[in-house]
């Protein structure tokens, strides 16, 4: 069944509940080789106690692991070194489509992280460059000069990723699967993982 928008498939018959949520995941998610990426929540423990979210680029999922990529610096960075879980949400309005991912949270090896920069488009790469507090507390003009100049400064070779350029994985424990319907109620199929293997429930949406 194809649905609109970034949306991938669905079950033909969505009263199943498959045994593996990582597959039903994979079909949810658009195709790896889309260059396209899909936007999603990113939730992690404050380090203040109060929950912390953002919105990043899913950059790829292997069927087991997700795989996302920010800077070393961030704030983010920081709480996961701290508390290495997250959730990660991703909605697709139009399909009535919603998938919440909690998990444990590693980070990639470097060289691993490094694969994903070249696939990023040419501001996203100058921006892992650029992107410091320093530079957000200068006047607009002068952060679009510093930009110009470094862009112009590196347009004859392909930019590398800097030392802050970095990716991290979430391994799922929970994956719970929402669906609307116009002319019913939601419903929710909810995955969680133990000893032997992922226990399913049926939820009220
Ligand atoms: C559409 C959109 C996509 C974004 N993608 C990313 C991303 O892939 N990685 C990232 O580190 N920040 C991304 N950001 C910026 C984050 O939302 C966030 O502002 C930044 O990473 C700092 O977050 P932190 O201070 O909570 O660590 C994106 C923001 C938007 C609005």
């Amino acid at each position: 069944m194809s649905l609109p928008g970034m949306f991938g498939r669905d079950l033909e018959d969505t009263d199943a509940s498959p045994a593996d949520p990582l597959a039903l995941l994979g079909m949810w998610l658009p195709d790896p080789a889309d260059p396209v990426k899909p936007l999603m929540t990113l939730s992690t423990m404050g380090l203040d106690g109060y929950p912390d979210a953002r919105t990043v680029l899913l950059s790829a999922f292997d069927g087991r692991l997700l795989r996302f990529h920010t800077d070393a610096r961030s704030r983010k960075a920081s709480e996961l070194a701290a508390v290495p879980r997250a959730t990660m949400t991703l909605v697709w309005p139009d399909a009535a489509r919603q998938v919440v991912v909690t998990g444990d949270v590693a980070p990639e090896a470097p060289a691993e992280a490094a694969e994903t920069y070249p696939t990023r488009s040419r501001a996203l790469q100058l921006l892992a460059w650029l992107n410091t507090d320093e530079l957000a507390a200068r006047p607009a003009a002068e952060r679009q000069a510093a930009w110009a100049r470094f862009d112009a400064e590196h347009a004859e070779t392909p930019l590398v990723p800097p030392s802050t350029w970095v990716g991290f994985t979430l391994a799922p424990r929970r994956v719970v699967f929402w669906r609307g319907h116009a002319e019913g109620p939601s419903n929710r199929i909810m995955y969680t993982s133990g000893e032997d293997g992922w226990s399913i429930e049926r939820k009220a949406g």
